[in-house]
């Protein structure tokens, strides 16, 4: 089989030269790793765009002999070495966990999209997806902070960063220099912070490397990422989206059943113009939406006392009311929520003090997540009468 592939690759025209494999020798190994075929080869100087176009002709010159779904690619380069070799593995054995021992280094498998059916995450109760049109408005935040309001509600939570692209929650949850491992049944072991278990893709990649992929590779990760991590039982599973309406947010979406997604967005018309786009495509997928999240949504000086609206006011209410959802909580611009996360501290876990108003809010947020999502189980009509059919 091997050697029948490595023949009809032959033909396959390197997109800058024109020469074709048989004079380039790009290829450097073909193997087969778990019922997938691997071609791994030089990427040196190919563009992203070169490179698909170099693997395209690859998939073709074998689509006879093996489909494109079974096929895996593995890039090298000198400088930066192979993005996809295993992960090396660190000092530290990993957060302890009764249920799974860590037995190997764990490894992505980053292969040409399997599409697969939209499955439950098992023993998870509630899966909730915190995304947003538009970036930088504190999606990652909030699902750290909500999801460590549910944990005080006790609550158990995991979270995965499915910001493929800039992944943070190894920095929010200070533990960029872990690497996960795998158990006996070559499960992902999720990394323990602050109570919390969680994924990313961050632990698996150096900082600062750039992730340049499409769309259907990151659908296998994802899939991995929710299906092949030990998450244990969970009364939630919070995923941290990148912003937009993409890739990312249609793999996640045909994947796994998502119970609610919470849309954030600032106060200003930019930000809510996007978080609408966002709403309109979870409802035109028919996934619910829990509601809305005002960040950033009035500024108290700490000299002065007096509150400051410095992206507007009151935007987010307004357009929840007219989208007829709910408006889960506003949390204000505090400089302590933003210092937490760059040292990896998050407020909630940190700074909690019932009496102030990111405290609050976040309690608000979380009680009203966990109110609507228990609620509607018993009454369909209730808040969520939209969605599950009046
Ligand atoms: N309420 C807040 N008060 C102060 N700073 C905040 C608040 N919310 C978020 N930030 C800060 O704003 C910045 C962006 O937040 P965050 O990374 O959570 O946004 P994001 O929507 O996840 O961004 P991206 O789209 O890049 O993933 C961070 O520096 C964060 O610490
Ligand atoms: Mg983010």
């Amino acid at each position: 089989m091997i050697s029948e592939i490595k023949d009809l690759i032959k033909s396959t025209v390197n997109p800058v030269s024109g020469k074709p494999e048989s004079e380039e020798n790009r290829v450097k190994d073909i193997f087969e790793s778990e019922g997938d075929i691997v071609i791994k080869y030089d990427r040196e100087g190919l563009s992203p765009s070169q490179k698909r176009v170099f693997e395209d002709n690859i998939l073709s010159s074998v689509k006879d002999k093996v489909p494109a779904d079974k096929i895996s690619f593995s890039s090298i380069s000198k400088d930066s070495g192979d993005v996809y070799k295993s992960l090396k593995s660190s000092d530290d054995d990993g957060p302890k966990k009764e249920t799974s021992k860590p037995v190997e280094n764990a490894t992505l498998n980053v292969g040409h999209g399997k599409p697969a059916p939209k499955k439950e995450v098992p023993n998870v109760k509630k899966v909730i997806a915190v995304a947003s049109g538009k970036g930088g408005v504190g999606k990652s935040t909030v699902s750290v902070n909500l999801a460590l309001s549910l944990k005080k509600l006790n609550k158990k939570v995991g979270l995965l960063d499915a910001d493929i692209y800039g992944p943070s929650l190894p920095i929010l949850l200070g533990k960029r220099d872990e690497k996960p491992k795998a158990n006996d049944q070559k499960k992902i072991i999720p990394l323990e912070a602050h109570g919390l278990r969680f994924m990313s893709f961050g632990l698996f990649i150096k900082e600062g490397e750039p992730v340049i992929w499409r769309g259907p590779m990151l659908g296998g990760v994802l899939n991995q990422f929710l299906f092949d991590v030990d998450w244990g039982e969970l009364d939630y599973l919070i995923i941290d989206l990148p912003p937009g309406t993409g890739d990312v947010q249609l793999s996640m979406i045909q994947s796994v059943s998502v119970d609610g997604s919470i849309i954030v967005s600032t106060p200003q018309d930019v930000a809510l113009l996007d978080a609408i786009k966002g709403f309109n495509m979870f409802t035109q997928v028919k996934t619910p939406v829990l509601g809305m999240v005002e960040n950033m949504s009035s500024f108290i000086c700490s000299e002065c006392g007096a509150s400051h609206d410095i992206f507007g006011n009151g935007g987010v209410k307004t357009e929840v009311e007219k989208l007829e959802t709910n408006l889960l909580g506003q949390v204000p611009l505090d400089i302590k929520l933003r210092k937490g996360s760059d040292e990896g501290k998050p407020y909630m876990a940190f700074n909690f003090d019932e009496g102030d108003e990111v405290s609050k809010s976040y309690m608000a947020i979380a009680k009203n997540v966990d109110k609507i999502l228990f609620e509607s189980k018993k009454d369909k009509k209730g808040f969520f009468g939209k969605f599950f059919g009046k």
